[in-house]
């Protein structure tokens, strides 16, 4: 199983990715959010690379049926009914909705990666879940890490490293790029805390600036989740097999 990472979309184009298995990871904070959503409920949710096409999707073609939640600097945007925190994502809100998301860098990696063949949604929240069934998939495997504005995000590629490392855990016949190597070398390398690592990196001094630090601990949870979101084309929803687990997991840590 050979496993590439890529720090920011923007080196490739949309056709590279056409029939690979891929991951997208926004460690801060849309993967983490879509996450959230869908394990509150959520029917599912649509990425967008615009908020044009944010608009037009959620009055066009769900006649207005839809929630549009996203983020522009981190903030939510006008006439939203949701911004980009986890938090917001409650069952009160989203359960049995549509939600259309745009945010600055992760509904953009994600429609950047959508010719992918399979195409799962990653964070700290689902790491070990996520790779136990990318190890058993046994497929080369695209990494992406959404980055910040066309550039390197510390917090994505950590995580990138440490999907690496739990798959090998379970496939130890892994070749990895050079990205792919520097990502396990970085997430080696920062120590015990992630939510410390977090708070420490730009963008996350940039969410506690405008005031959503507590979100940075939604992100930090590691394996709070068993659940695999995948995106089918035109809407991100739950693997079924990975409902199952996630409730089973919620029970156990209810008991
Ligand atoms: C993004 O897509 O750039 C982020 O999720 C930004 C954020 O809202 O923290």
């Amino acid at each position: 199983m050979k496993i590439n990472v890529l720090f920011s979309p923007v080196s490739v184009d949309e056709l590279y990715f056409t029939g690979k298995t891929s991951v997208v990871i926004d460690a801060l904070r849309a993967t983490t959010t879509i996450i959230t959503a869908l394990e509150s409920g959520a029917k599912e949710i649509i990425p967008v690379g615009t908020v044009e096409f944010a608009v037009k999707v959620s009055g066009g073609m769900f006649g207005w049926q839809t929630l549009l939640g996203g983020e522009r600097n981190t903030k939510k945007i006008e006439g939203f009914a949701l911004g980009n925190s986890p938090l917001e994502y409650s069952a009160e809100i989203v359960n049995g909705k549509t939600v259309v998301l745009y945010t600055t860098n992760g509904t953009k990696a994600i429609t950047k990666a959508k010719f992918s063949s399979k195409l799962f949604i990653g964070a700290f929240l689902n790491i070990t879940a996520l790779a136990k069934h990318l190890a058993l998939l046994n497929r080369d495997l695209e990494i992406i890490c959404s980055g910040r504005s066309n550039n390197f995000s510390m917090e994505d590629s950590i995580c990138a490293g440490k999907l690496i490392s739990e798959i090998e855990k379970v496939n130890e016949d892994l070749i990895l790029s050079d990205s792919a190597k520097a990502s396990q070398a970085l997430n080696k390398s920062f120590g015990k805390s992630i939510l410390k690592m977090l708070k420490d990196t730009e963008h996350g001094k940039l969410l506690i600036e405008n005031g959503f630090e507590e979100d940075i601990v939604s992100c930090s949870k590691l394996n709070s989740s068993n659940s695999i979101p995948f995106f089918n084309g035109q809407a991100i929803k739950l693997l079924p097999d990975s409902v199952e687990s996630s409730q089973s997991g919620l029970e156990a840590k209810t008991n």
